[in-house]
């Protein structure tokens, strides 16, 4: 099975590398219009291979999509990513154009290919990508829940631990929703659980609101230490998207997806749980959310029309 990775900045090098030693496609190429950058990359990669049991082989590629041919997958992580102290949605203009302009370029290639967003403001740009290509839209769909979700995860097991309790942060469960939005995102509290047990029943409501807060500018907080977006998580995530893809295995992910009456929303593209197999989209899980939360969600995807709106021409 092979798989594409569109921009081998740290994001899309990342998610190469964590692909190819999880050793579930045959083939990962990586490309970038920046001349011997993938090819770099993907050397250096393959070289960790026999000291890391990586039998997957990476290809980088300078601008040369005729190597992309025949990709199941292909991640699109084009563009700039945000400085200190942007919003997500500052980028609008630069990168709608760019990811506009790999996606014809990719489809030529690969037609039948799944595609996965990462280029921000990414729910902006994943409803550009499934209206400019008319795909259907079980095969578009962009990062940010798992993203987010992980992050929450995070924050949760960090105060469990300054509560005393010395959790393992994957005994932890959460969900985030909405959009991919440092003031509009939705972390579910309600669903939130230490091994089964409502983290309501073992935070304080101070500690749970700190979780909330840390989750909404989690990417913002890393961006305004390391000067540039996040990564490692970043690139984790979407190799989590492409495995439930390539190995059909039908995880319950949140992602962001193209609503048609699901959460009674239409005509949009915002976070929500979905299972993800070989057909990419499986189905989408129309959850009850409590009435604050489902306020909260109301609310995102309200911003996310907003954002869409400055999309204008692009969308022709
Ligand atoms: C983040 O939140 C890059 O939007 C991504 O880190």
């Amino acid at each position: 099975m092979k798989v594409t990775v569109v921009g081998a900045g740290n994001v899309g090098a990342t998610v190469a590398n964590v692909i190819a030693m999880k050793n579930f496609a045959s083939e990962v190429v990586l490309l970038d219009i920046k001349d011997g950058i993938a090819e770099g990359k993907a050397m250096d990669m393959m070289q960790s291979a026999t000291m890391l049991g990586i039998d997957t082989m990476i290809t980088g590629v300078t601008n040369d999509y005729a190597a992309t041919f025949g990709s199941k997958v292909v991640v699109v992580t084009s563009g700039m990513p945000r400085k200190p102290g942007m919003t997500r949605e500052e980028l609008i203009g630069v990168n709608a154009k760019i990811v506009k302009g790999v996606v014809e370029q990719v489809l030529a290639y690969s037609p039948d290919a799944i595609l996965i967003i990462i280029s921000n403001p990414m729910d902006a740009m994943t409803y550009l990508t499934l209206k400019s290509t008319k795909l259907p839209r079980n095969r578009v769909l962009g990062l940010g829940g798992l993203l987010d979700s992980a992050r929450f995860k995070y924050f949760i097991a960090r105060a469990l631990h300054q509560a005393g309790i010395p959790a393992s942060l994957t005994d932890v469960d959460g969900m985030v929703v909405g959009g991919h939005n440092d003031k509009t995102m939705v972390p579910v509290v309600s669903y939130a659980a230490y091994r089964g047990i409502p983290i309501t029943k073992i935070l304080s409501t101070a500690a749970v609101n700190e979780v909330v807060a840390q989750t909404k500018k989690g990417g913002a907080t890393l961006t305004s230490l390391i000067g540039t977006s996040a990564w490692y998580a970043p690139g984790a995530a979407v190799a989590t998207l492409v495995g439930s893809i390539v190995t059909d295995a039908r995880k319950l992910i949140p992602c962001c997806v193209y609503l048609d009456g699901e959460y009674g929303e239409h005509d949009i593209c915002i976070g929500v749980p979905v299972i993800l197999g070989a057909k990419g989209v499986e189905r989408i899980v129309d959850v009850d959310l409590e009435s604050s939360e489902r306020a909260a969600f109301d609310a995102s995807v309200k911003a996310a029309r907003d954002t869409n709106a400055l999309l204008g021409d692009a969308l022709k």
